[in-house]
This record gives C-alpha cells, sequence and structure tokens, in this order.
C-alpha cells in the first residue's frame, strides 16, 4: 500500500498499474494537460499576486522594484518562520541570507586598494584611492551603511560597490565602518562603535599613515546609517577637542526621528517597498529592545499624544505644517492624539532621545554643523524627516543642499549594478558623489 501511495506521489496523476489499461488512450494525457494548465495558472496567479504591488508609475523601474520587493518579502518571511520555530531571532536569520547572498572579500584593483582591518576594536573596511599627481594628500569619507540598525555588513556587495566608485572617483579614502547590529546590541552601541573607530581615525598619525588631508574630511552614510552620521556630527561637534573635524556631513534618506509617523510622506508612503512604514516602526522598537506590541499604537502616534508630557514640547520642533513646503503638506492632516499611551515612553524613552533623533535637536547645536548635503526620495516613508532636517540647519544658517528624486525610493543609491541596476540608483549615485567631489 505504501509504495503505491509513493507511486501515486511521484508520478502524480499518471499512476496506472495494478489499474487496467484505460479504454481511451488519449484521454489520460487530456487530463493530464488541463490539470498542469490549472496548477500553473494557479502557481502564476499566485506568484502575480505575491508579487504585485500597487505602484506609482512615477517610480523608476516598478517591475524590477516589485521583484526585488518580492525577493526581500520572502526573505523577510522565511526569517520569520525561522524565529516563529524558535531556531534563531529573525533578524538574524535575516542578515544570514543578506549577507551570504552577498557577501565580497576584501580586494584590490589597479583603482582602489581594499583592506578589512579594525579601528580600535571596531571593524572597518578601507578603500584606498589613488591621490591627484598634484594633491598627495586625499580627502576622506567616513561611510555608515544602512539596514535599520540590524542589517547588511559594509563587506557585502553594495556597499563594497558604492565605497569603491567614491574611492576611485573621489580619489579619497572611503572608511567603512562595520559596526555591530541588532539583536546581537542595542542603542547606544551602534553610536558607540562608530564614535570609537571615527575617533580612531581622526588622529592625526592615522590619517597620516592613510595620507588624508584632516581639513578635507565628511562623514556620511544611508538610511540608518544615515542617522547615525547625523548623530555623529552632532556629537563630535560639542567635543572641544573634535570641534570642526568634519568639513561636509552627506545624509542618504536617514532615518531623523520617531516622533510622529504621520508626516505627508509616512502616510503617502505606508506600502511602498522596500520599506512599509510598519516595518520602519519596527526597526525603532528594535533598536530599543522594546516590544513590538506598541507598534500598532506606535503607527497612530499614540506615544507622543498630547498627555504625554515629555513629547509635548518636541513634537512642537517636528511641526511638520511649519517646516514642510505647502506643496507637500496641502493634501495631509497631522495624526494628533488627544489621550493615547503613555506607557510606550515610559518603557522606551529612548524614543525621544536625541541620540536616536537628530531631528529634534536644539537650535544651538544645529547651527555649527558643517556643511550639509541631503538625499530625498518622493516614495519613502523617510522623504520628509530629510527635508525637515534641511529646513531646520537652514533656519540655523548651515548651508544644505537638498537634493530631492521624485522617481527615488528608499534604498535605492546602492541598486546600481545588474540585476539590481536602477536608472535612478545610477542617478542618485552619481549625484551624491558629484556634490562630494565639488564641497569635500
Ligand atoms: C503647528 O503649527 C501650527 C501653525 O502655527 C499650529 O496651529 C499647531 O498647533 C502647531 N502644532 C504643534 C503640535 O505644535
Ligand atoms: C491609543 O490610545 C487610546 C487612548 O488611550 C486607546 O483607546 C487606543 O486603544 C490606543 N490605540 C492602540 C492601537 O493602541
Ligand atoms: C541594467 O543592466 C542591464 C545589463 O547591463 C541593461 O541591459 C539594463 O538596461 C539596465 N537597466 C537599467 C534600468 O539601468
Amino acid at each position: 500500500m505504501s509504495g503505491w501511495h509513493l507511486q501515486k506521489l511521484a508520478g502524480g496523476l499518471e499512476v496506472a498499474s495494478p489499474r487496467p489499461p484505460r479504454p481511451h488512450a488519449g484521454e489520460p494525457s487530456r487530463g493530464r494537460m488541463r490539470s498542469s494548465c490549472v496548477l500553473l495558472t494557479a502557481l502564476v496567479a499566485l506568484a502575480a499576486y505575491y508579487i504585485y504591488i500597487p505602484l506609482p508609475s512615477s517610480v523608476s523601474d516598478p517591475w524590477k522594484l516589485m521583484l526585488l520587493d518580492a525577493v526581500f518579502r520572502s526573505a523577510q518571511q522565511v526569517s520569520n518562520l525561522i524565529h516563529f520555530l524558535g531556531l534563531s531571532h529573525h533578524l538574524l536569520a535575516l542578515n544570514f541570507i543578506i549577507v551570504s547572498f552577498g557577501k565580497k572579500s576584501a580586494w584590490s584593483s589597479a583603482q582602489v586598494k581594499v583592506t578589512d582591518t579594525d579601528f580600535d576594536g571596531v571593524e572597518v573596511r578601507v578603500f584606498e584611492g589613488f591621490p591627484k599627481p598634484e594633491e598627495p594628500l586625499k580627502r576622506s569619507v567616513v561611510y555608515i551603511h544602512g539596514g535599520g540598525w540590524a542589517l547588511a555588513s559594509a563587506k557585502i556587495r553594495y556597499y563594497d560597490e558604492l565605497c569603491t566608485a567614491m574611492a576611485e572617483e573621489l580619489n579619497a579614502v572611503i572608511v567603512s565602518i562595520e559596526y555591530r547590529l541588532v539583536p546581537k546590541v542595542h542603542f547606544p552601541a551602534q553610536i558607540h562603535d562608530v564614535v570609537r573607530a571615527t575617533k580612531y581615525f581622526l588622529q592625526p598619525e592615522v590619517l597620516q599613515k592613510y595620507s588624508v588631508d584632516p581639513g578635507r574630511i565628511g562623514i556620511s552614510g544611508d538610511s540608518a546609517g544615515g542617522n547615525l552620521a547625523a548623530v555623529l556630527s552632532q556629537q563630535f561637534n560639542q567635543d572641544a577637542n573634535l570641534k570642526n573635524k568634519f568639513k561636509v556631513q552627506a545624509l542618504i534618506y536617514p532615518v531623523l526621528q520617531a516622533l510622529d509617523f504621520n508626516t505627508p510622506s509616512y502616510q503617502q508612503n505606508v506600502n511602498t517597498p522596500i520599506l512599509p512604514r510598519y516595518v520602519m516602526v519596527k526597526y525603532w522598537v528594535d533598536y530599543f529592545k522594546g516590544s513590538y506590541d506598541f507598534v500598532q499604537a506606535m503607527i497612530i502616534n499614540n506615544h507622543t499624544s498630547l498627555d504625554v508630557g515629555e513629547a509635548v514640547a518636541l513634537r512642537a520642533r517636528l511641526n511638520w505644517t511649519l517646516l514642510l513646503p505647502a506643496s507637500i503638506t496641502k493634501n495631509y492632516k497631522p495624526v494628533v492624539q488627544t489621550t493615547g499611551s503613555a506607557r510606550i515612553i515610559q518603557e522606551i524613552p529612548q524614543l525621544l532621545d536625541v541620540r536616536s533623533a537628530p531631528l529634534i535637536a536644539d537650535q544651538e547645536v544645529l547651527q555649527h554643523l558643517p556643511k550639509t548635503y541631503i538625499l530625498t526620495c518622493e516614495h519613502d516613508v523617510l522623504r520628509d524627516d530629510g527635508i525637515m532636517y534641511a529646513k531646520r540647519l537652514e533656519s540655523a544658517g548651515v548651508e544644505v543642499t537638498l537634493d530631492h528624486f521624485e522617481d527615488g525610493f528608499h534604498g535605492c543609491m546602492i541598486f546600481t549594478s545588474w540585476p539590481t541596476n536602477f536608472s535612478v540608483g545610477i542617478r542618485t549615485r552619481n549625484s551624491y558623489i558629484k556634490w562630494l567631489d565639488q564641497n569635500l
């Protein structure tokens, strides 16, 4: 009996023996075809249902973005299953998948020398471009990769390619920091790591070793790395020993605040790939080792309602009806709850900490920041974080370039090579590097 079963499973609908031959020879194959067709149609429909997400036609390469999003979503779902089965934390599993697909070991070419080393105990990957003949000392950028404080690596193909392009085109030294991630560490350990590696690098003897011009160093990062870069910039500016160490800061679609998850861009991009709103809120909760039970309440701004005393004054600092242009705000209403869930800020006070939300810093901190570049994308929940920071910096007297991409989506700048090459990926990267070339 079990043999029959096996045969049936292996042969699908084709099992004949020990039955007598069928009367009409054509029938089984027609039946088989029909069922295969049904099966195939069902699979295609299922795949299409899984992959298809409504996207505005103005986004760059929408079909490619849908596929990329479907791959990323399946990796997230596999990781959630692994978590559910108690095999590993879902973020560890997801990062394992990401890093196994794209890890690159240190390498060198005629244009760039790449080395893995550590700066005061923090791993870094250093990309050394060749100096221009007329300038023996090189420019330099400290780069902090993105990934929700939990994912990616300086060593994956995407960041390796970005930093290589920067080193080559700017004839510069790029230090890409391999800081520790959630869930191994939480806020503020990520900040400690990037501060430590950067302070080590900024020592005169280390700069000399890499032939770096101490007056031409920038700090930069994308997404959660843009958050860490902005925080580092503010902290170094308040440290008398380190003041004016950076000539520029360049923030790529940075995460800058956790007080309002209903800015117009959060409302507009609730379900936009690569970063739907609930995913961003979960990254925040994970950064502080908080409970996912708060996510739904945070999505409706219950954590910063009017009865949460600590939040009220800070919310006024990012009043987007004042900070954003009317062209953006006109179709949106602020979401301000009268009564909310005071327990959230009691349990996760770090949500209101300027070291996690550099957008709420005092004016006095902002006014001494270096010349700033902020890149924003239209199809990104974080668009308005970037625009509001640009506005606050500008009001504080800082020179700011806001580089907005109408067809951009969150994360696009690292997607420049086949098969994940996007036209907007190449354009954002070129624009970013061009600004650095002209301002660093
Ligand atoms: C934001 O500014 C508007 C216009 O001045 C004001 O009516 C509103 O109360 C402010 N909101 C907050 C949260 O401060
Ligand atoms: C938000 O806060 C209100 C008032 O405390 C509460 O009734 C509501 O359930 C909260 N919403 C969520 C999603 O937790
Ligand atoms: C991606 O790369 C392939 C192969 O080089 C090329 O044919 C295609 O046009 C590129 N697509 C975009 C959107 O740049």
